[in-house]
């Protein structure tokens, strides 16, 4: 008995206010779809079905690299029409698990005591208590509490309307009676559309025992029809990953202030000030600390080091004991050894700086290759770029670049080297030897500056 997913995903979402299809809107920057998808694929799925309406083209085109089976429905007929077009090549005999696009936080333990379920009963259907139940379908029991059908909001009585057990609009059934009980739907009701739902009375009728569980959390089953809603399940989920991350060890001063859009690997002791936000793969060694409203992208930090505060790293890797920022830039392809410095507004992008260099105030190193120990000087520019191609500068260890001097590409540095403040660099110099390339100080004496017009 295999398991396969169909995930409804066709609605246009009117409310969301926007151009995107609304299983596209990102959640810690990923589509609401794609967590259901990642879901998908922890459950071992045989196979993911997605039923596509609005916005196809461009939903497939966001998941074009993954293996999944994409059906049509046209028009939006209804949750049980949507599910006729998902599962017509599955197999009768294995199961099917329908999820929602839009319902990007369901778990994977709730789904697999949904499935359980299917070992013992042909149908299983996800259930909750809500203080508020408004809008949901009602769950509907007979005398010995079997589960006989499921009301919506909009065809229920005012004694269905209490009913305060809900649909979450999750269920799992054989295949087979599947297709057979959707077969029997009709659009008899108040929205004039084919109701999975309706296959719960259906089933009952055929005195089927249907099998209902709840999730672990009442979170997952939450559902993304507006932006507010969208913003409640981002911080919601963004709690859920910093209380992971609390329980595995990591200090985060202020949990409602830390963003993770990807995953985040950290050793033993490390502290994240508020406001950070890590993107992609960011993984952090021990004692890493992060200070405030800093933006970490696809980078690798070693034991030790210190992120001071407002710095942007971007696809780089930094080694133990150094110290970044604060207001530092790291551009892709840097590689900062270990006790490097890099200090305020300083940007450095194709970088490789060797343990011990410093890179303190307001420069720019780019395409460029530093030694060990060398310090580079307030405003010290490399002008890689020509207007046509980038070139590499590279600079030895032990060198001392003065402040604002300018070092022109293609440009060689030896070890030791000194350059003297405010020389533009053109040639190479050798090892231990001092440039000097400025022109020379003239004074003039009793100098009269000169006087505003009257
Ligand atoms: C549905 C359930 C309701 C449940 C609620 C939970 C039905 C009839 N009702 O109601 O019992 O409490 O979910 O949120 O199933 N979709 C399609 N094609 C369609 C219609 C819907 O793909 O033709 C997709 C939508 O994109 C959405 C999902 O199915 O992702 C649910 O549809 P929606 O219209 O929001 O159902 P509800 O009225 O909320
Ligand atoms: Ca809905």
């Amino acid at each position: 008995m295999k398991l396969h997913v169909v995930i409804l995903a066709a609605g246009k979402g009117t409310r969301m206010k926007s151009a995107l299809p609304k299983v596209l809107a990102p959640l810690a920057a990923k589509p609401l779809l794609w967590h259901v998808v990642e879901t998908a694929k922890n459950l071992d799925a045989a196979s993911i079905n997605i039923v596509v309406g609005h916005g196809a083209e461009h939903v497939k085109k966001a998941f074009a690299d993954e293996a999944i089976n994409w059906y049509l429905q046209t028009e939006q007929n209804g949750t049980g029409h949507a599910v006729k077009q998902g599962i017509p090549d599955l197999p009768d005999e294995d199961v099917a698990l329908v999820l929602y696009g839009d319902v990007p936080l369901i778990g994977q333990q709730t789904l697999t005591s949904l499935t359980d379920g299917l070992a013992k009963h042909d149908l299983a259907v996800l259930t909750a208590i809500l203080d508020n139940p408004i809008g949901y379908g009602r769950i509907l029991r007979d005398q010995k509490n079997k589960l006989s059908g499921i009301v919506e909001q909009k065809d229920a009585n005012e004694t269905q309307k209490a009913i305060t057990e809900i649909n979450t609009g999750i269920l799992a059934a054989n295949v087979g009676k599947l297709k057979q009980w959707l077969s029997a739907l009709s659009t008899d009701n108040a929205q004039g559309e084919e109701y999975l739902t309706d296959i719960v009375s259906i089933a009952y009728q055929q005195n089927e025992h249907i099998f209902a569980s709840q999730p672990q959390s009442i979170d997952e089953i939450n559902g993304v029809n507006s932006k507010v809603e969208l913003a409640t399940i981002e911080r919601r989920f963004q709690q859920i990953q910093a209380k992971q991350c609390l329980q595995q060890g990591l200090t985060i001063v202020d949990p409602s202030r830390f963003d993770l859009r990807g995953k985040l690997s950290f050793g033993q002791d490390c502290l994240i000030d508020i406001n950070t936000i890590f993107n992609g793969n960011v993984t952090l060694g021990d004692n890493v600390i992060i200070h405030a409203n800093c933006v970490l992208s696809d980078c690798e930090i070693d034991d030790n080091t210190v992120i001071h505060p407002n710095t942007v790293l971007e696809s780089c890797q930094i080694g133990a004991d150094a110290n970044i920022g604060p207001f530092a830039r790291i551009r892709p392809g840097t590689s900062l050894a270990d006790e490097t410095r890099i200090g305020n507004f300083v940007e450095l992008k194709n970088t490789q700086l060797g343990t011990g260099s410093k890179v303190n105030h307001l420069s720019y190193v780019g395409d460029s290759q530093v030694g060990e120990n060398t310090n580079i000087g307030a405003g010290v520019i490399t002008c890689n770029y020509d207007g046509a191609n980038k070139h590499k500068t590279v600079i030895g260890s032990n060198a001392f670049i003065g402040s604002n001097a300018q070092l022109v590409a293609p440009i060689k540095i030896e070890d030791g080297a000194t350059i003297a403040a405010g020389s533009t660099i053109t040639q190479k110099v050798p090892e231990k030897h001092l440039a000097v390339a400025r022109s020379k100080q003239r004074n003039i004496a009793d100098w009269n500056r000169p006087k505003k017009n009257k």
